[in-house]
């Protein structure tokens, strides 16, 4: 497990985006529970974001990549808008610990 950063720092209803061993990702908040995903858009293995942490829809209902505008679960990281409905964001574990989120990276496989 990494440790991110204090669970403070990302307010609900917002997310931030890290870079930890050359993997980019990101966490959302919502309610106060967290989502850890891979930042690689499904559609074209690409980055969701634009703008720094910008990784939400305006309503900050759904995960948003800003290339296309797919639309995915908080939750699950589903598509369920745009251009590759039913595929998947890569969801990491994350876990909140003493105040601290901590996340499970992918393994690397060569
Ligand atoms: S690259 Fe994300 S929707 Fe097309």
């Amino acid at each position: 497990m990494h440790q991110l950063c204090k669970a403070t720092d990302i307010a609900a209803g917002s997310a931030k985006g890290f870079e930890v061993e050359a993997h980019a990702l990101f966490v959302v908040n919502q309610g106060g529970d967290f989502f850890a995903y891979l930042n690689n858009c499904p559609h074209r293995g690409i980055r969701l974001e634009w703008q720094p942490d910008q990784f939400l829809d305006y309503e900050r209902n759904f995960i948003q990549c800003a290339t296309h505008g797919a639309l995915f679960s908080v939750e699950n990281g589903e598509c369920i808008a745009g251009p590759c409905p039913g595929e998947k964001l890569t969801a990491l574990a994350c876990t909140l610990k003493d105040g601290q989120l901590w996340v499970e990276l992918p393994k690397v496989t060569s």
